[in-house]
Order: C-alpha cells, then structure tokens, then sequence
C-alpha cells in the first residue's frame, strides 16, 4: 500500500456520524465495531484517536421528530442513550463522540463557511431541482431512476430555492489529478473505479444551505443575504474536524489528516468526492485513506430501518454475547463486500470457531494443566535459547502479519491467521496425546508441551484482543496473568513470555455451546 496506516506515529479513525432519526440497527454497529477494532490495535503502539458520533439536523431527523410531536433536540436527546448504549454493549471504546447539535462544532461549521465565502469558493444562487429526504441529497432529474432517489429508491420531492453553492466544479481537475497520484486513496477499487467515472463526467456546483428549512446550523448573519440553514451533509463532513478543533487545536496538528474514516458504499460520493474539495477549500489536506465498506444484508436487502427490527443489535449481543458478534461480523466476509446475515451462520461460527477451536482449546489445556501439574505452568525443558524451537519459530511473524492484515482492513484474512495458531496448538495435543506422556512417565516433554499450550494461550489472548476483548481478558485471567493484556505485540510476543510457576485459574466456558435456532 503506498501510504501505509500504521507506522506513523499517531492513527486517528473515524465512523460516519449517524442519522438519529430512529433507533440503531446492527449496519450501525458494523463500521462502529471495525473502528474499534482498528483503534485498539493502534493503541497498543501509537497516539490513537477515535471518533464517532451522531448526524442530529437535516429534514429526515425535523421530519421524525415532528411525527413524535417533539422538538428536534428532544427527540434527540432523548434518542442519544439508546445509542451509546448499543456502542457500550459492543464494547466500543471511542476516544470521542460528537453531536453535530454541539456549539464546539456549530462554531467551526460556520467558520468553514465564512472561509469558503471570503476565498470566493461560495456564491448565492438559485436550486431548483430534486431532492431525497432520507438520503439527504439533491438530484438532477437526469438522474432520477424512474422518478425516484437513485440510491434508495424512495420518492423526491421538488425545491426550488435561493440558495449558496459551494464551487465543486472547480476541483474537478484536481480531484481527478489526486485520485491518479493517489490511487489507495479510496478502497476497494470497485468503489474508487465508480468515483473516478464521476469525476469523469464532471461534477456539479454543490447548493450547501436550505433556506425553506429551519432545523439546522444557520448561515452566518454575515453573508449578508443570509437565510435559512446550512445543507446537512456540509455540517455533517465537518465533524471530522471540529471534533479536533479545527483551526488550530492541538488535537488538529496531532491527528489531521486521518489515517481511516470507514464509510458505507452508498456515502462514498460525500467523502471521497465533496469532502476532500471542501478541505482543500480552507487549506487542509485530504484524508489518507476512505475505505467504503459494503452493506449487511437480509434476503438481499440492504438492512436499514424498515428491516432493522428482524435484527435488533441489542436482542442479538444479549443472545451471542457482544463478543461473538464483533468475531462474526469481521470473519463472515471480506471487508469491502455485501453480507447476507443470517442466524445459523451466527450459531455455526460461534460453534464451530469459537466454541470447538478456541473454548476447547482454553478448557482442555488448563484442564490437563490441572491434573498434570496442579495448575501450574511448568519450566519448560529447554533453555532461553532454544525456546523458540517450535511454535516460537514456527509463528514467529504471526503479530506482525496480523497487524499489517489488520491495518490493512483484510479482517476475516487476519482471524484466520489467528486461527492458524489455534489449530496448531490444537494439533499438538492430539499429536501428542498429554495423557499418553503422563501416563509413561515422559515428563519433559509433557512439560515442554503443557509450557507451549499456555504460551500459545496468551498469544491468543493478545492476538484477539481488539475484536473480542472481553473473551480475551477471560483467557488471561484464567492464564493468571496481571500484565497488561494491551502491551506492545512487538514487546510482548516472544514465545517464552508466560513464566514458569504461574497459577492458572480454569473458570467458566469461553463459548457455551448454543443451539441452533428454531426458524
Ligand atoms: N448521517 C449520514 C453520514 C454522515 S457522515 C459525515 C448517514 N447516516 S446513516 O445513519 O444513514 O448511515 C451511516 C452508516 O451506517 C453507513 O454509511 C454505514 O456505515 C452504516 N450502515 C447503515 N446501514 C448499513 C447496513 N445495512 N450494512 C452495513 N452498514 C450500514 O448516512
């Protein structure tokens, strides 16, 4: 990759900031779950920010609101708990979460504004054209798709107002000159490839306030002819900023340009299109890297709120645990694709990989250590130097490969190779058969095994730590570790880490069996 995410000094991720016009949906949770999954693999080595948060203007969230008779900060305030509690239960440990509804970043947006106006970037004009409520977006009738939003299908409705446009068109040149440099920029291809096809045809000046709406940041007094609100999406983007304290915040200078901002495909166009033109409007670079991921799906339909009861995220974490649920969002599919969503696939992996490969593993190790060595992890039987013999050896590049997998977005590809280190271990005690040492008396090398049993453990421990933190720390105290399990892999993983004399603790099942699910 030619700007690789890990390696600098500081990583700051970022998750689109939600609609709150209903109640969160597993989607939801998806690109959250990912975000923490990446910042806690960089918090282990490096300066890390991580920000999500909740999209609280723009007509879809007045519409909802007004249906419930309240107020829109109301309904918003009343709806934020909900939200956070869903991200609390999926373990999601962000470093911040703005509210678009918050003066720190009502201030900035109407500062960007006021730039943009100063440098000539915005004039006033007239829209009339189309416009998608549930999308948020205006339309060309070209581009209507039998009368109707092109991206979810839903009926428009007709403005036609005076409004401020901000000059896309003029960033056309450059935007296309930017994605041929920078042709990582935006992932996966498939995405980049739909982009550049755009730019292609030549983008549009952007109309970037509504001045028949009242729900929304105002446009300065100062421009003079002002009326009306500013466009939710141009609010929306600047979160990634104003959460930093745009201008001049330390946390700007520390984090800015992100390192990943994890969008769904159908927003691609916003950030890797308007996004990057707006920043360069008020002198700032774009960000390394938007990587559009594809959508969950139920028999085909992209899950939104019209499905999103069939797969509450709250009903689903209290049933699998939240745990189970990171591991099988990010091991089900290629990061990228579209997934179809099913609860047998939930039961069959937490049977299959968790369950049988990693809970037995734990359970059967720590139950031989038991009865073999009273709980206690034994001196192995080889030497500082040769302690890296076999697994040591053998898996000696596995942190780093995951890390770089990782870092890399490719999250199914490095479960699986954390999964190669869960077999192998597996492997060795039905190779080796423990109770077959014991039993003849073969005494080092039922030690030598049992020591790389519990070895191998920690590794696991550490290796799942950003996508099942709370299964890892179990692993750990059952281990009767008090280390950090969030040290450095670099530091941490050398086989041999584990000492000898250890009192391991076996307690409750990692992965219970469940049943599978009557349909
Ligand atoms: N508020 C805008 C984003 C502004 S960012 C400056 C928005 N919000 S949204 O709530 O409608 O959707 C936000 C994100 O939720 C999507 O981009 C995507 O990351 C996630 N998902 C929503 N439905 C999803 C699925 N069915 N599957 C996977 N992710 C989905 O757009």
């Amino acid at each position: 990759m030619e700007r690789p995410l890990s390696g600098h000094d500081s990583f700051y991720v970022t998750t689109p900031i939600y609609y709150i016009s209903g109640n969160p949906h597993i989607g939801h949770a998806y690109t959250t779950i990912v975000a923490d999954v990446l910042a806690r693999t960089a918090r282990t080595e490096q300066r890390t920010y991580f920000l999500t948060g909740t999209d609280e203007h723009g007509q879809k969230v007045a519409d909802a609101a007004a249906a419930a008779g309240k107020s829109p900060l109301q309904w918003c305030d009343d709806l934020l708990p909900r939200w956070k509690s869903l991200f609390e239960l999926y373990q999601v440990e962000y470093d911040d979460f703005i509210r678009t509804t918050q003066p720190r970043h009502e201030t900035v947006v109407q500062a960007v504004f006021e730039k943009l106006r100063e440098n000539g970037d915005i004039y006033l004009g007239k829209y009339e054209g189309w416009y998608c409520v549930h999308d948020e977006t205006f339309w060309l009738e070209s581009k209507l798709v039998d009368g109707k939003c092109p991206t979810c299908g839903r009926p428009v409705q007709w403005l036609s107002e005076d409004d401020w446009f901000f000059k896309l068109s003029k960033y056309n040149d450059r935007l296309k000159q930017y994605f041929v440099e920078h042709p990582d920029w935006v992932r996966p291809r498939a995405v980049y490839n739909e982009m550049m096809a755009l730019l292609e045809e030549g983008l549009d000046d952007l109309s970037i306030t509504r001045t028949n709406l009242e729900w929304g940041i105002p446009v300065p007094a100062s421009a003079g002819a002002a009326h009306g609100v500013i466009y939710v999406w141009f609010d929306a983007l600047l979160n990634y900023i104003s959460a930093l304290g745009w201008p001049a915040g330390p946390k700007m200078q520390t984090f800015w340009p992100a390192s990943v901002q994890l969008i769904g495909k159908e927003i691609a166009r916003f950030h890797t299109l308007i996004w990057p033109a707006i920043l360069w409007g008020i002198g700032e670079p774009a960000p390394h890297m938007v990587f559009a991921h594809g959508w969950i799906t139920v028999e085909g339909q992209k899950i939104g709120k019209s499905l999103g009861n069939a797969v509450d995220p709250f009903e689903l974490a209290h049933r699998f645990g939240s745990d189970a649920m990171r591991y099988f969002l990010l091991r089900e599919a290629p990061f990228g694709s579209d997934f179809s969503y099913s609860e047998e696939k939930i039961v069959q992996r937490y049977n299959s990989d968790l369950g049988n490969d990693l809970g037995n593993l734990l359970r059967r190790s720590l139950a031989m250590l038991e009865k073999y060595r009273n709980g206690l992890v034994p001196q192995p039987p080889y030497d500082e130097a040769e302690r890296n013999r076999v697994f040591g050896e053998q898996f000696a590049d596995l942190p780093r490969r995951v890390r770089t997998l990782i870092f890399n977005l490719q999250f199914r590809d490095a479960l699986e190779a954390i999964w190669e280190l869960v077999s192998a271990l597996n492997r060795a005690i039905d190779d080796r058969k423990p109770w077959t040492l014991y039993k003849e008396g073969r005494a080092n090398e039922l030690d030598a095994l049992l020591y790389d049993l519990c070895e191998g453990l920690r590794w696991l421990a550490m290796l799942i730590a950003p996508f099942m933190p709370a299964r890892a720390r179990t692993i750990w105290h059952q281990l009767g570790l008090n280390t950090a399990i969030d040290a450095a892999w670099s530091e941490a993983l050398v086989w041999g880490g584990i000492a000898a004399g250890t009192q391991t603790q076996p307690g409750e099942a990692l992965f219970p069996r469940i049943e599978q699910v009557p349909t």
